[in-house]
């Protein structure tokens, strides 16, 4: 199966209550033990690519490792996704460069703004049989160059949606309701819990309408244990109950985005290797366990968090 774009993924999860995980890549190790994951357990998947793995690997290089995954899985869908595209240049850079599907995040921007930027990449996307997706309401946490404090993040304001969509034209939309990026989401002994009220308000006013959730990760205590305990320091690393993101997936979420659970199973894979063998130096030697490790994330995500498996 060729690439593909999300729009029959995402009609097929809303329908069927359950969500596409996209997963960020930036080298082989994790476009392999994402896609050998994916393949097992017969799940569509999402692989998106950050402004940031485009300054680290490399565009072609990362295409032409989803390529190959295409070729190895012949048996899913896969789509090739710009995270959080910051311009409309990226974005054409992506869909010129064989992406199926885009985000402009233009969620920092004023409503106005916010609109006539995402327009203005949908109508050339669209264009080029690209999807689009974009963001209303800001998030916390960091993401490429861009870190935002719990202070200025805020939710979603569901009255907004039916607009913005309607005069974007977008195919998919990330709202806030309480997820952030990076590894550090809530304070230590708070009860997390995201804002169902919200979802709930901004899926009657989009009905049948793939909503996005952005730092979705859950950051895996046993990873964090393993970091910790093997020279690293992630003090009061929290992320978001694996049970508030199934019922997410179970309403109007279609996509959940997860990057730095993959981020922490591969640090700390690597750092215990290297406690427990410090005289080794091939680095086969720590990314086979590394992305073996990846892989069964993975694929206790698509088994009990997305609900996606055997959804190909
Ligand atoms: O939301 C951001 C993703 O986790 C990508 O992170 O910009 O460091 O590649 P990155
Ligand atoms: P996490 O930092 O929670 O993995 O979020 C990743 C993300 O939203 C990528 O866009
Ligand atoms: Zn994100």
């Amino acid at each position: 199966m060729a690439l593909v774009t999300s729009k029959e993924m995402f009609e097929k999860a809303y329908a069927g209550g359950y969500a596409v995980g996209a997963f960020n890549v930036n080298n082989m190790e994790i476009v392999q033990a994402i896609t050998e994951a994916c393949r097992e357990e017969k799940a569509p998947v999402i692989l998106q690519v950050s402004k940031g793995a485009r300054a680290y690997a490399n565009h072609t290089y990362l295409v032409k490792l989803v390529e190959a995954a295409v070729i190895e899985c012949p048996e899913i869908p896969i789509v090739l996704h710009l995270d959080h595209g910051d311009s409309f240049e990226t974005c054409k850079s992506c869909i010129d460069g064989g992406f199926t599907s885009v985000m402009i995040d233009a969620s920092s921007k004023p409503f106005e703004e916010n609109i006539e930027i995402t327009r203005k990449v949908v109508e050339y996307a669209h264009a080029h049989g690209v999807v689009v997706e974009a963001e209303l309401g800001a998030l916390a946490g960091v993401e490429d160059e861009v870190n935002v404090s719990a202070d200025s993040a805020h939710y979603t304001r569901p009255e907004e949606v039916e607009e913005f969509v309607t005069r974007t034209g977008c195919d998919s939309l990330a709202i806030a309701i309480g997820t952030s990026h990076g590894a550090y989401k809530f304070k230590p002994g708070t009860n997390p819990q995201l804002r169902f009220d919200i979802l709930e308000e901004v899926s009657k006013k989009l009905p049948n309408f793939p909503i996005v959730l952005h730092g979705s990760s859950s950051v895996p205590q046993e990873y964090v244990k393993m970091v910790n305990e093997n020279g690293g320091k992630m003090p009061g690393a929290i992320g978001v109950p694996e049970e508030q993101l199934r019922h997410a997936a179970e309403l109007a979420v279609c996509k959940i985005n997860i990057d730095s659970d993959l981020r922490l199973a591969m640090t700390g894979t690597i750092r215990k290797f290297y406690n427990e063998h410090p005289d080794k130096f091939d680095p086969r030697e720590y990314l086979k366990p590394a992305r073996a490790n990846i892989k069964e994330l993975v694929r206790h995500k698509l088994v009990n968090v997305l609900g996606c498996a055997g959804k190909a």
